[in-house]
């Protein structure tokens, strides 16, 4: 439900729409933002650029490097065991591959090590499929139609990212992504397709051609029930609500298991394996500069810090993605994801008075940068919780495609504003960047492999692919590409090893001897596992 000043809003939002859908009509978009003007909207308004949320790391192998403030605490962080006081001689679980992850990524891989002959085995903090690949909506890009390539696919992506990607990681996303699609396809995943069988495709921000592939909004959700299920059919174990909380090394200082811990008991448990693959995720609810995210509940960066604390250097660590349209309104449902597809398949960004003031699909660091901006300059409307937002006019929708394109195309954003009494077919919907994914990562070559031997990574929790700004459908895509990638090398790598070598958490150790010596004092222990939202509540 409206307030009365946002309905007076909305008034101004109808009186300009029928100009504005006579505009689309013809071809006639707001004009896209020149080179200089994007850099400047950037460099003005988006969070990346604001100096002061920015500490260097004193410690480890980025030492120097900026990261946000609360990424630098839990990079330099405590950790959360004495090495001396483990016991590496016993072992809990032995396997080949060990993944560290749930979520798609981490299926993939697990799927993919399996197939490739690995004894394999999933720990997940939460439950299998607590994931951000859970939480994705608007869909997977792959350019498998006639008038697409992979060459095209590879100028968006570098281009969406400024040229900052590092190449061979693109290289590849594009060029598996037909492949991958097929996979999932064949195992099982139902997308959007047409009478004929063709799969439905429609643009993202920053996308030369229709390449999104989807299941309806909910393509995440779609996409983790088959993997799931493929994971449970071929009898791949699960360990749910057991967090890795360490990298164990062996002799060689190659990775060679996890320190777990239970997140009921806290008991302390050991894995040993060949090979690790760090399929964590993203970090939405570490709330970088106090923003609230799409992310799912356990989002907090911890692949980062493992990975980091076992000697992993970080690649584009102080780039954030903050998703243009996170719901602004209403406060129960703060921060969640309005797909980009709303705006893909028609509805355009407008101002307090119904005025467009940016090209709705340009690539998603300046379209934020551009929301940003709107609000600062008095554009925004005011949404009574701290906040402001503008307006998504999503019954353009229905009326440039016809009645019931909504319900059909994007049912569960549809449901998911009814449930507020607000029925998005027929009134604009009110929006503001939300902390969404974690561009920057754990640095990986193009077999997935960290710069720490048999150390692999998959999915969000890896950087470089992006570079400093990823575009719509190219992260349900990554985790796929990369975790299948993970797994079969992983598997590989774990074949040339006959026996473990001796386990140690001398890493860890030395970690803590370099936090002393460079005077970092902090009570702070990371990972930090889950957020914490209750007031004077002791960390997990
Ligand atoms: O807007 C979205 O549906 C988000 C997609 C993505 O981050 O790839």
């Amino acid at each position: 439900m409206y307030t009365k000043e946002m309905l007076e809003s909305i008034k101004k939002v109808e009186a300009t729409r029928a100009e504005r859908l006579a505009n689309v009509r013809a071809g006639i978009h707001p004009r896209r933002m020149t080179a200089e003007e994007k850099e400047q909207v950037k460099m003005e308004n988006h969070p990346d650029y604001i100096v002061t949320q920015f500490a260097e790391l004193k410690i480890g192998p980025n030492k120097g490097d900026k990261v946000p403030l609360e990424l630098a605490e839990i990079l330099q962080a405590n950790s959360r065991v004495n090495p001396a006081k483990i016991d590496l001689s016993r072992t809990d679980y032995e396997t080949d591959v060990l993944i560290i992850g749930g979520g798609g990524a981490g299926s993939a891989a697990a799927i993919m090590a399996h197939e490739n002959g690995a004894d394999v085995m999933i720990v997940t903090k939460l439950r299998h499929g607590d994931a951000n690949t859970m939480m994705a909506e608007g869909g997977i890009q792959a350019a498998d139609k006639p008038n697409d390539s992979p060459a095209q696919h590879y100028l968006d992506v570098m281009g969406g990212g400024h040229f900052t990607n590092v190449p061979e990681l693109v290289y590849k996303l594009v060029n598996d992504a037909p492949v991958c699609i097929k996979w999932l396809n064949d195992l099982g995943v139902m997308f959007d397709k047409e009478a004929d069988g063709t799969m439905v495709t429609t643009h993202g921000g920053g996308t030369s051609r229709k390449r999104m592939h989807a299941c309806k909004d909910y393509s995440g959700a779609e996409i983790m029930r088959v993997l799931r299920d493929e994971v449970q059919n071929r009898q791949i174990p699960v360990v749910d609500f057991c967090a890795a909380i360490e990298i164990i090394k062996d002799d060689k200082g190659r990775a060679s298991g996890a320190v777990l811990m239970n997140m009921e008991t806290k008991e302390i448990l050991i894995a040993r394996a060949k090979t690790v693959v760090i399929a964590t995720g993203g970090a939405g609810r570490m709330h970088y500069q106090g923003f609230p995210t799409s992310n799912h509940y356990g989002a907090t960066a911890d692949g980062l810090v493992l990975a980091y604390r076992a000697g992993a250097p970080l690649l584009y660590a102080h780039t954030l993605q903050y998703h243009p349209t996170g719901v602004a309104y209403p406060s129960q449902i703060f921060g969640a994801l309005v797909t980009e597809k709303v705006r893909s398949i028609g509805a355009q960004l407008v101002n307090k008075d119904g005025e467009p003031f940016i090209y709705s699909l340009e690539t998603r660091d300046i379209c934020a940068s551009g929301v940003i901006r709107e609000c600062k300059r008095g554009g925004g409307v005011d949404t009574f919780n701290g906040g402001q937002g503008v307006w998504l006019d999503s019954p353009m929708i229905d009326m440039l495609h016809g009645e019931g394109t909504i319900e059909k195309r994007i049912p569960a954003m549809m449901r998911m504003y009814l449930k507020y009494g607000i029925d998005m077919r027929k009134q604009p919907i009110l929006i503001y960047p939300t902390l969404h994914y974690q561009n920057g990562g754990i640095k990986i070559g193009a077999n997935g492999m960290s710069d720490v031997e048999n150390l692999f990574v998959a999915g969000e929790a890896v950087g470089g692919i992006h570079g400093e700004n990823r575009l719509m459908g190219n992260s349900l895509l990554d985790i796929i590409v990369f975790g299948r990638n993970a797994g079969v090398n992983a598997a590989a790598a774990a074949k040339k090893i006959d026996k473990l070598g001796k386990p140690t958490l001398k890493h860890v150790k030395d970690f803590a001897a370099e936090q002393k010596a460079a005077g970092i004092k902090t009570d702070k222990c990371s990972p930090i596992l889950l957020p914490n939202y209750a007031r004077g509540a002791k960390p997990i």
